[in-house]
């Protein structure tokens, strides 16, 4: 992973009885780089694991970063051992600040759906919106109070901005009503668990192009990954062909043959693995680039062809 930057956990809170908020300084430099509301960064742990989180903090105090991780008892071990291991003094290395999602420029209002953790994206947007000036209501839905972090500040902090919908007291989200009518110049944005994600693509789906916006925690599953039709790649530097097949990553097959390309997430939700390609047609499984954004690149880790591609290594 290019740009890692060592850092020293200097803090953690216990947000509820599965989240803990972690505190990160820079080791080696006064400050870290700068970034927009909702951008994220990839921990690298002790044992080479890597983790997708959202930056939590305002963006304005770039002394500080803090993320919010949630304990994943089903996941692969990388949140429980942040939870476990990550305690003041603790080092890591993290990535510098990736913005695959942010608040769009020139919106005269927003309206932000989050879904549990899927809150922490949004928490580095509100200092933006708050000192804008900017109109905008933040729905929260969660199980439970208990599985909602932050809600009992953002309360206090949003007052009748903030919407709390909490399953548990019977209080649910109609995405469909909420979302029914854009308005001209209101972009709406969500970030939580996939099932909710879906609901909030339909019910935006006659929205205008470019006014609703994804924030995806998880991408496609290494296994699944793996999977699909066989295709090829030419590499244009020295018309090398490479057969990708049926069972195997563009990313594996691309290391295996001595290309040194970058990858995080290895699940389609960071964009560090991007290869340009000159011609062909790949089958975009990432969960990370914009269609715009997907022009002439595809992600290695995830992402396939049909037939042959000629890639820009
Ligand atoms: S490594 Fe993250 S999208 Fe490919």
């Amino acid at each position: 992973m290019k740009l890692l930057m060592g850092v020293e956990v200097v803090a953690r809170q216990q947000v509820t009885p599965r989240v803990v908020a972690l505190t990160l300084r820079p080791t080696k430099r006064p400050a870290f780089p700068a970034f927009r509301g909702g951008a994220h960064t990839i921990l690298a742990l002790p044992d080479g694991r890597r983790r997708l989180y959202s930056l939590t903090s305002d963006p304005a105090r770039p002394e500080e970063w803090q993320v919010a991780v949630l304990r994943e008892d089903a996941g692969q071990g990388g949140s429980a051992w942040l939870h476990a291991a990550a305690l003041p003094g603790t080092r890591l290395l993290a990535s510098h600040p990736q913005q695959g999602f942010g608040l769009a420029e020139g919106a005269v209002r927003h309206v932000l759906v989050a879904g549990g953790i899927g809150i922490t994206p949004f928490l580095s947007m509100l200092p933006e919106l708050e000192r804008s000036g900017a109109d905008f209501a933040l729905h929260f839905c969660a199980r439970s109070r208990v599985e909602a972090p932050f809600l009992a500040e953002l309360r206090d902090r949003l007052g009748p901005r903030l919407h709390p919908w909490i399953a548990a007291e019977g209080a649910r989200l109609d995405l469909a009503a909420l979302l029914a009518t854009p308005t001209p110049g209101t972009h709406a944005y969500a970030c939580g668990p996939a099932r909710m994600l879906e609901g909030f693509a339909a019910a935006t789906a006659h929205w205008p192009e470019g006014t609703a916006h994804l924030e995806h925690f998880t991408g496609l599953d290494r296994e699944v990954a793996r999977q699909g039709e066989a295709f090829e790649v030419e590499i244009a530097s020295s018309g090398a062909v490479l057969p990708v097949p049926a069972n195997r990553s563009l990313l594996e097959v691309l290391r295996e043959a001595g290309h040194n390309v970058d990858a995080a997430c290895e699940y389609g939700a960071c964009g560090s693995c991007v290869v340009g390609v000159e011609a062909g047609q790949p089958e975009h499984r990432d969960v990370c680039l914009s269609p715009a954004a997907r022009r002439g690149v595809m992600t290695a880790c995830v992402s396939r062809g049909r037939g042959r591609l000629r890639l820009a290594l």
